[in-house]
This record gives structure tokens, C-alpha cells and sequence, in this order.
């Protein structure tokens, strides 16, 4: 058997289980996993692994001191067993406002009740639509950026903090009405899943009505620019949506240059803070903490609508829609290695409270979903990432909280305060 395993392979399994423990050691030995519901104490079995901690922790200097060497750079790796510094990573609030472009069928209804709690819960004025007939109150457009037409004017002297309800990106537009220390936050998906689920969610008359087959899907996958001519771009969903809603050149629809969208991704790499990758949702959310200033309580959040799976086409029809939604994934590309670069220079420590967040979102979800009956919160104890704080049913009431029911909830608390 040892034999079938390649002196390299068999050297990087060996790091992964070193790994793999170093985090399990670190989360229970630090007590940073120990969140609980204040009534119910935990029990110790978490000290069944502390026989190997000496074995485990000269392990650990050897794949510390291998990172070390593999970094090759100079970030502070603060992983010393047993002595993890509490505060060290807790960081104090960079921006006092948020603008958060929410892309439809991005996963962008998970991440905007993040922003909305974060606006909610220190009062902050939003961003609102006008109520119009036929339009879902968070959504300000589906075809433009934010003007007088489709918001509400601020309060007399006062200006907007945070923008997440529905519309498409504008710098000019957001500054106008979000100025001051905005941090500007985008969300991405992989495009051709996006695709699907769009095709699931709005079944577009042009490719269900129009196209005479037993597969429109397939049909309109073959020659998607004959389906897409004539059609506005802000009337489609299916011709670069993300490209559309991050305001990509208009031109650039109809002829793609990559030399002109890679210029355009400079200048929004300019513009905005952070953008989530809908696919790593937990690395996105604990990454934009730490851009933010954010803490660990304010990115919580409760998975609310499970993948799906479309039997429209295939995934072997995915290279058809990379033909033609270039647009789409340059911008998911870039925001990708985005993503991974910046995690790579927050190093190990970042992987550590990666796997805390997980642990603790998980226990948050059970506490606010199984336990409804308990009207004690949910103690978590200060960690090396925050201090201390309790999970609330208020708290769970507001991360359970349908997106159109927040928004009302907000637009009357606005409206009360704006007109005493
Ligand atoms: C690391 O930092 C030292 C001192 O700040 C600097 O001299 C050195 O060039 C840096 N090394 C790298 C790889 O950035
Ligand atoms: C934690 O960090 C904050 C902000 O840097 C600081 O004001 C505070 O004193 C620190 N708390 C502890 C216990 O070190
Ligand atoms: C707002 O509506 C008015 C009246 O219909 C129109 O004249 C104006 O151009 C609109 N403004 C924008 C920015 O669309
Ligand atoms: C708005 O600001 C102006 C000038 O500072 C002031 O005179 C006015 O009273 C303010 N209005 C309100 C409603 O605060
Ligand atoms: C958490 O709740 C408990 C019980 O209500 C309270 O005693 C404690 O002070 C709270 N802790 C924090 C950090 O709010």
C-alpha cells in the first residue's frame, strides 16, 4: 500500500493532518469554541485530546516553522499555542458607512441581512425606494442607479449611512448619496449556476415563450447573441447581469475587448472595498470583518435558502455560456483571486478564526432555530477575535427576518423619526 503513495503526496497528507489538528487543538484548548446558552454549562469533553497536546504542539512548531518558510513574507502569524493573545485581532469600526451592491441570485439575500442588522442595530439611516405598485419594497431599480425618481430624500440635514436594497452600481450616483467614509461591498457568483438559477427564479419570456424547442435552455445556450439582440440590456437577466449591475461600459455588450474590461475592473478594484464570492460565504464574511472593523456578531448569519438543483442543461453546456458571458466572468475571475490573495497575507491566524466563525454560526443557527423556547441568550466568551457578547432571541428574531419584512420594519422606523 505505502508504496502506491508518492514520497510527495505522503508529505502533504502529513501536513494536512498536522493542520487539521493544530486547528482542533487550538479551538478547544484556547476555550474559544466554548459559545453556550449561559443556563446549560458545558460539560469537559473537550479535554479528551489534551494527552496528545504535547505531541500535537512540537508538531505544530514544525508546520509553523514550515509556513514560515513557505510564506517567504512578512505578515505576524499570532498562532502560539496556549497563549493566544486575546483583543489581538479584534479591530475598531474603519468605516461609518456601507454601501452594499446586492446582485440578484447572488446569494445577496444572506449578505444584506448582515447590512441590515448592521444599520438597524445602530440606527443608521437607509437608502429606501419610493413605494411603487409591482415593485418589492427592497427594491429601489432593476434598470438604473439610484436617483430622485426611485428613493426617498434624506431627513433635513441629515445624509444616508447604508445602501443594500436592489440597484445597479454608479459611483457618481452612490457618492451622491452615500458621501463620507463609505466602505463600498460587492457580492459575485459563479455565473453559469447564477444563470441557472435565474432561468429558475424569473423564467424569462424570451427564452421559455420565444424559443419553440423541447430545450430552450440548450437552444438558447447555442446562440445566445441571436436571443439577446434587440432586448435591452436592462430588461435581460441572462446577458452578463453582474457585468450590468457593476455598471461594465455598455459597449462592451455588444463588442468585448478584454483590454477594456480588465481596465474597467482596475477601476472598480479602486472603488470597491471587498466583494463576497457567493461560493465561500464564511471566508468572505469573516475576510470583510477585518476589512471593516466589523465584529464577529455583526457578520453572523443564518443559512436561509438551500442550493437547488436545475435540470435545465448540464454542466458539460457550462463552456457554452463562457463564450458568450465574458463580461460576467472576467468579474467573477478577478474577485476570486481577489478573495484568495487577501487571504493568503492575513496567514494562518486567519484559517484559525475561519474555523471558529464556522463553529460558532452553526451553534447561533441551532440556538435560534431548536431552541426557540429558551429566553436565555447564547453566551459566547471573549476571544482572540471579540470580546465577549450574547446572542439575544432578539438577536435570532432579526437574523431570521425575511429581507422585504426588514426593510419595512426600517422604512417605519424612518418614517417615525423623520416626521417628529
Ligand atoms: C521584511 O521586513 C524587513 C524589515 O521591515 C525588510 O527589511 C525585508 O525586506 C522584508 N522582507 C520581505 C520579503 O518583504
Ligand atoms: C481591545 O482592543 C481595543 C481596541 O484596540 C482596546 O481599546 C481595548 O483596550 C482592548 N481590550 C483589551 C482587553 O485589551
Ligand atoms: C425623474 O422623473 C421626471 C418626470 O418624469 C423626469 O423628467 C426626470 O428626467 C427623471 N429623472 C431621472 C434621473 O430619471
Ligand atoms: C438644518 O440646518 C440649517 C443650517 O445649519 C438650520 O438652520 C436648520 O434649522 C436645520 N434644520 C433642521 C430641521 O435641523
Ligand atoms: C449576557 O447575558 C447575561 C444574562 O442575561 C448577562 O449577565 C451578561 O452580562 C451578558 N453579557 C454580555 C457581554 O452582554
Amino acid at each position: 500500500m505505502k508504496s502506491l503513495i508518492g514520497e510527495s503526496s505522503r508529505r502533504i497528507l502529513l501536513w494536512l493532518c498536522i493542520a487539521l489538528s493544530t486547528l482542533v487543538i487550538t479551538y478547544n484548548i484556547n476555550g474559544l469554541g466554548n459559545g453556550h446558552i449561559l443556563l446549560h454549562k458545558r460539560s469537559g469533553n473537550h479535554k479528551s485530546s489534551c494527552s496528545e497536546y504535547n505531541e500535537i504542539q512540537s508538531k505544530h512548531r514544525e508546520y509553523m516553522e514550515y509556513e514560515h518558510i513557505m510564506s517567504n513574507q512578512n505578515m505576524s502569524v499570532n498562532v502560539q499555542l496556549g497563549e493566544a493573545p486575546i483583543n489581538q485581532s479584534i479591530r475598531s469600526i474603519r468605516y461609518e458607512q456601507v454601501a452594499f451592491l446586492k446582485i440578484h441570485k447572488a446569494g445577496s439575500s444572506t449578505a444584506q441581512n448582515i447590512f441590515l442588522r448592521y444599520g438597524y442595530s445602530r440606527n443608521l439611516l437607509f437608502v429606501l425606494s419610493r413605494v411603487r405598485k409591482g415593485q418589492y419594497d427592497n427594491v429601489i431599480s432593476t434598470m438604473s442607479s439610484l436617483n430622485e425618481n426611485n428613493t426617498l430624500p434624506p431627513p433635513m440635514n441629515k445624509t444616508f449611512d447604508v445602501l443594500c436594497c436592489h440597484v445597479l452600481y454608479n459611483r457618481e450616483a452612490f457618492q451622491n448619496y452615500i458621501p463620507g467614509n463609505t466602505a463600498y461591498i460587492g457580492i459575485v457568483r459563479e455565473p453559469f449556476d447564477m444563470f441557472l438559477s435565474t432561468l429558475n427564479y424569473f423564467r424569462p419570456a424570451y427564452i421559455f415563450k420565444k424559443i419553440k424547442a423541447t430545450t430552450p435552455v440548450l437552444n438558447y445556450l447555442v446562440d445566445p447573441w441571436k436571443y439577446e439582440n434587440g432586448l435591452p440590456l436592462t430588461f435581460s437577466f441572462t446577458n452578463n447581469r453582474m457585468a450590468l449591475e457593476f455598471d461594465f461600459p455598455k459597449h462592451l455588450f455588444k463588442t468585448y475587448t478584454k483590454e477594456e474590461s480588465d481596465a474597467y475592473l482596475s477601476k472598480l478594484d479602486k472603488e470597491f472595498h471587498f466583494v463576497i464570492i457567493m461560493e465561500y460565504f464564511a471566508e468572505s464574511v469573516v475576510m470583510m470583518r477585518r476589512i471593516l472593523g466589523w465584529s464577529i456578531k455583526d457578520v453572523l448569519y443564518l443559512k436561509k435558502n438551500s442550493a437547488k438543483k436545475y435540470s435545465f442543461v448540464d454542466n458539460t453546456n457550462r463552456y457554452l455560456y463562457q463564450r458568450f458571458a465574458k463580461l460576467d466572468y472576467d468579474l467573477y475571475n478577478f474577485y476570486y483571486i481577489r478573495l484568495w490573495e487577501k487571504i493568503r497575507l492575513e496567514g494562518v491566524d486567519f484559517q484559525i478564526e475561519l474555523n471558529f466563525f464556522r463553529n460558532l454560526r452553526k451553534a447561533v443557527e441551532d440556538y435560534c432555530i431548536k431552541h426557540t423556547d429558551t429566553i436565555l441568550p447564547y453566551h459566547v466568551p471573549a476571544s482572540k477575535w471579540s470580546t465577549a457578547f450574547n446572542v439575544t432571541r432578539e438577536d435570532c428574531d432579526l437574523l431570521l427576518l425575511n429581507e422585504i419584512k426588514f426593510v419595512s420594519l426600517i422604512r417605519q422606523r424612518q418614517h417615525k423619526n423623520s416626521t417628529n
